[in-house]
């Protein structure tokens, strides 16, 4: 065995890949070896330490487990988990890696149970190490092998004796030539991190099963034939029998077996038992009979075209990393259910495969990548990258053949994708071919053939929805080689990524969605992606945060980048994620400009008779009438609802009439369907029917008081007219705002975006405005005018602002606001919101209530609204804040008519808003922001932890914002929810309670 971590070559030692079946699948004797073993880190691979060496003084780790994380939170002393995107940690030196190269060596001992069968053999099985291993068992060195995210079987039957004690011997390289194909986009993480097992195979054993279970729709007859040429290994082989009983059929292995069946799909999910048996071995696998196919551009599952709403997921767990339990796997999936997420792409590696048995049973189309990614030779210009090395063929190839292997026989794998980001070059053909000789039933995925010369379906990250419009009308701009063009021109189009979910965000995902409905030829796509992978780590104070590049201290990092998902770390989802969930609603429910609602069944097989459509008509949170919809709409169909006519609406009030239609899903199905909760929205819609009443004019006087300052109502100014004191508290930093604490995707971290809007805003002084007062005084009918200037450093663009204060006539606790902002010079292309920010000092104002009349509950953005619908919510200020991972702007309601302040001393304010116009444009309500901290301070936080209340309460008055956008990786805000400097008018009114 000459074989070192820097040689390119396949694995050493190794047993042929082969299936895995689902663990309890198969009747044969297991042993898991998983447990704490012994442990030792060494500098170099070059450990001294010998195979033969018991360790039995060395430290113990958990295996399955990276040892980097073996004491997190708390303590880091394997090393510390580094982060990388792009780029290599270590000089670009194919196959070479440096000489500090953390190598551990582990150690365990076992016996076989006194039970373990006689004859057959004895197989040790590993389904992931990272990243280069050896194994040694008493001593001896019987392989080596590699792939991280891929199995790895090691035949003991030779070595083992009866009741004896054995040692097994791991040596594990953190670096290898392999770390070279291993780039993908999250920590360096080591060690033994899935299962390792002891499998019995007996003689005559089921080694291999290759199912292919397909589904003809114009038949509905199911065809069954599992593989026999692979099945049965061993002297004296004996012929498999297949058996699915609650069909009452049965057959040899190789033969095919029809019969009429219910098909598998991810909206129903429907699987049988496959009983295959020798006489020596039972195995039985979850079978879904499904048929995957491309038509006239289009991809089709059992005959009908589906869209992929999907995800891209990165296994991760905050303390454990990549070492998911079974428990995390199906809290993702059922995450991605309760979120009408339908597909999940293994960005960028096969999952643990207990995933995918998840994915078969819970109903998820999936992607199953390589584990391949060269991303770091994007620097070299691609130049020695392994993807175009012939000395690199045999080693892609064993990856890509393990993992078809390994995951062949799950129905909800549809696609192989050949791995991530890896370039073009020879190999990629050299890998189609192999997939295609294993597998040819699923078509092949990869965004990195750039013609589409080797793959089956168009696939593209992060292009915008404008392009994807092109695309989806087949006019995009043709490939330079004709004969590549017409291909690609025929096949469906997949966004492997898009909508970047960094931090706040991402917007516009509705505008690629739209697209997908429109376009046949639009597969639909995978959002980038599923969680935040924030490792949790204690400060120095004990208090346990979400750590990102960097927070280790190491050297060589990308920052936040690694919180790009729609969870947060602790798998809470961001407003992200319920956007997601109403975009994605497969009962689409949409006001049109009519007034009427349309209502669509998106899903391909079913229809709708699981779900009952309700509606109510409501005032704020008041209901005022409820009914039902006779509605059952065949898949694929659409109708028009419309409030009945015999409806009575109420005359206009404090807060607008909604018609509010929702179709929830009365009952679960399927045991399959478990996890939904009663009342599981499976889409909602609403129209406005009344809009509340104008408020009525006020017309007292503002009062001039003794020290030359003004009083009006519950407001007091000074004699310059600064707002000194609102609803009984004194009032800090009154003024238009154009200014918030960047997200990320306004800090644009990807250098092909263009410049950042947040360099532009600073550019600008959007973030040091100052305010000048021109004039102060009060208008014949009464109200105090202020004119002021309100500007940053350094420009002459400025904001010329009228506020006019003035007592409302018979409410003595009341005030109202009229605020008119011009712009005036040249303002970047666009402002980040234009409203007024005020601060009251308010000691305890995280648990100040807000009970308020808007969208809800959770926060909107002008391009991130679809799942906020109009009505009566409440929060505490505490729980109003969205705690990104990396703190930025987050929290804002839209179209907010009124707000409820509840202060912990007992008294209040109330906020109405009456006209507000932006530009042309007048709309109901405002955008309302609440914080118990400033937005420099919410800036500069590096983690949610770090903000503390300073004392006051943080009010944001907006006629609007700009949107959010996916800049962090894709485009920006569109011109649909960009905010430009523009003319704005709002009417406020302040109320003390
Ligand atoms: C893609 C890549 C992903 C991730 C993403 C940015 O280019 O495939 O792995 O890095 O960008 O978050």
């Amino acid at each position: 065995m000459t074989t070192t971590h820097e040689s390119v070559a396949t694995p050493d030692g190794v047993v042929a890949p082969r299936f895995r079946p689902p663990a309890g699948a198969s009747s044969s004797a297991t042993l898991s070896l998983d447990g704490e073993w012994r442990f030792r880190l060494f500098p170099h691979p070059e450990t001294g330490v010998d195979h033969a060496e018991r360790g039995e003084d060395w430290d113990r780790l958990a295996v399955p487990g990276h040892w980097q994380l073996a004491e997190a939170p708390h303590a880091w002393p394997y090393g510390v988990p580094e982060y990388n995107n792009v780029l290599y940690p270590f000089p670009v030196d194919p196959p070479h890696v440096p000489d500090d190269n953390p190598t551990g060596e582990y150690r365990t001992t076992f016996r076989l149970p006194a039970d373990w069968p006689e004859g057959g053999r004895t197989l040790l099985r590993f389904e992931g190490v990272d990243s280069w291993f050896q194994v040694a068992l008493d001593g001896e060195l019987l392989a080596t092998s590699h792939g991280s995210r891929l199995p790895t079987e090691v035949d003991l039957t030779d070595k083992l004796r009866d009741g004896g004690e054995h040692l097994l011997a791991v040596r594990v390289t953190k670096w290898s030539a392999m770390s070279y194909v291993e780039d993908q986009d999250q920590w360096w993480l080591s060690g033994i991190f899935r299962s390792v097992t002891l499998e019995h195979r007996p003689d005559g054993a089921i080694d291999d099963v290759r199912v292919h279970a397909g589904y003809d729709h114009t038949t509905g007859v199911g065809a069954l034939w599992v593989d026999a040429a692979t099945v049965v290994t061993g002297p004296g082989a004996v012929a498999a029998r297949v058996a699915v009983p609650e069909l009452g059929i049965e057959g040899a292995a190789g033969e095919e077996l029809r019969v009429a069946v219910e098909p598998w799909s991810a909206e129903q999910p429907r699987l049988y038992d496959v009983v295959v048996t020798t006489d020596t071995e039972t195995v039985t696998l979850a079978v879904g009979f499904r048929t995957v196919s491309i038509e006239d551009g289009v991809f089709l599952v059992n005959g009908r075209p589906i869209k992929l709403r999907g995800v891209n997921r990165h296994e991760f767990d905050p303390l454990r990393g990549r070492a998911v339990t079974p428990e995390r796997m199906l809290e993702d999936v059922l995450l991605m259910k309760r979120h009408h997420i339908n597909a999940v792409r293994t960005s960028h590696y096969p999952p643990h495969p207990h995933f995918l048995d998840l994915c078969d049973r819970y109903g998820l189309y999936v992607i199953d990548e390589n584990d391949l990614e060269t991303h770091g030779f994007l620097g070299e210009s691609w130049a020695g990258n392994p993807t175009d090395d012939p000395a690199w063929t045999e080693v892609l190839v064993d990856r890509v053949t393990r993992t078809v292997r390994r995951d062949a026989h799950h129905a909800s794998i549809i696609m192989w994708s050949l791995g991530n980001e890896a370039g073009g070059g020879r190999n990629v053909r050299a890998m189609a071919d192999a997939v295609r000789a294993l597998d040819p039933s699923r078509p092949i995925h990869y965004e990195g053939d750039y013609s589409s010369d080797d793959v089956d379906v168009y696939s593209r990250m992060y292009a915008d929805s404008a392009e994807v419009e092109l695309i989806g009308q087949g006019i995009e701009p043709p490939l330079e080689r004709a004969d590549a063009d017409s291909r690609r021109r025929a096949m469906p189009f997949v966004l492997c990524e898009y909508a970047h979910a960094m931090g706040n965000g991402p917007g516009g995902l509705a505008d690629y969605d739209a697209a997908f409905d429109r376009h046949a030829r639009l597969l639909g796509g995978f959002i980038w992606e599923w969680i935040d992978h924030g490792l949790t780590r204690t400060d120095a104070d004990g208090v346990e945060f979400a750590a990102y590049g960097g927070d280790f201290g190491e050297r060589f990092h990308d920052g936040t980048f690694i919180a790009d998902g729609l969870l947060l770390p602790d798998r809470t989802p961001s407003p992200g994620l319920l956007e997601t969930a109403a975009v994605f609603a497969p009962i689409r429910i949409d006001a049109q400009p009519d007034g009427t609602l349309l209502v669509r069944n998106r899903y391909a097989f079913r229809d709708t008779s699981h779900a009952e459509v309700g509606w109510t008509l409501h005032r704020g949170a008041e209901v005022l009438a409820t009914g039902t919809l006779d509605l059952v709409l065949e898949a694929g169909t659409e109708t028009v609802v419309r409030p009945p006519s015999d409806l009575v609406l109420p005359e206009p009030g404090e807060a607008p009439v909604w018609w509010t239609v929702r179709a929830v899903q009365h009952k679960a199905e399927s045991l399959e369907e478990a996890w939904l909760e009663p009342g599981f929205e499976l889409g909602a819609g609403q129209l406005l029917l009344v809009e509340p009443a104008s408020l009525t004019a006020p017309a007292g006087r503002v009062s001039t008081e003794a020290d030359g300052g003004f009083r009006a109502g519950p407001a007091r100014f000074d004699g310059r007219g600064d707002l000194r004191e609102l609803a009984g508290r004194t009032v800090h930093d009154f003024r238009v705002d154009a200014w918030r604490a960047p997200t990320d995707n306004d800090r644009r971290p990807a250098k092909w975006q263009g410049s950042a809007d947040e360099e532009k805003w600073r550019e600008a002084g959007l973030h040091l405005l100052a305010e000048r007062k021109n004039g102060v005084g009060v208008s014949a009918d009464g109200a105090l005018e202020i004119d002021a200037r309100i500007a940053g450093p350094a420009t002459r663009a400025g904001f010329a602002t009228r506020y006019r204060w003035q007592p409302v006539t018979d409410a003595p606790d009341a005030v109202d606001l009229v605020v008119d902002i011009r712009p005036e010079g040249r303002w970047p292309e666009s402002v980040a919101r234009l409203g007024v920010v005020l601060a009251l000092d308010e000691p305890t104002a995280a648990e100040t209530g807000v009970r308020w009349t808007g969208l809800g509950p959770d926060e909107s953005y002008a391009d991130s609204k679809q799942a906020a619908l109009g009505g009566s919510w409440q929060h505490t200020v505490a729980d109003w804040q969205t705690r990104y991972t990396h703190p930025q702007e987050n929290g804002a309601r839209r179209g907010v008519t009124s707000a409820v302040l509840s202060f912990t001393d007992g008294t209040g304010l109330r906020i109405d808003a009456g006209d507000v116009t932006v530009g042309a444009r007048s709309q109901l309500g405002i955008e309302l922001s609440l914080r118990p901290w400033s937005d420099d301070a919410l800036d500069r936080a590096a983690h949610p932890h770090e903000l503390v209340p300073d004392g006051r309460l943080w009010l944001h008055l907006d006629a609007a914002q700009h949107g959010v956008g996916s800049a962090a990786c894709g485009p920006g805000v569109l011109a649909n929810a960009q905010l430009h400097a523009a003319p704005v008018r709002m009417r406020l009114r302040f109320t003390t309670l």
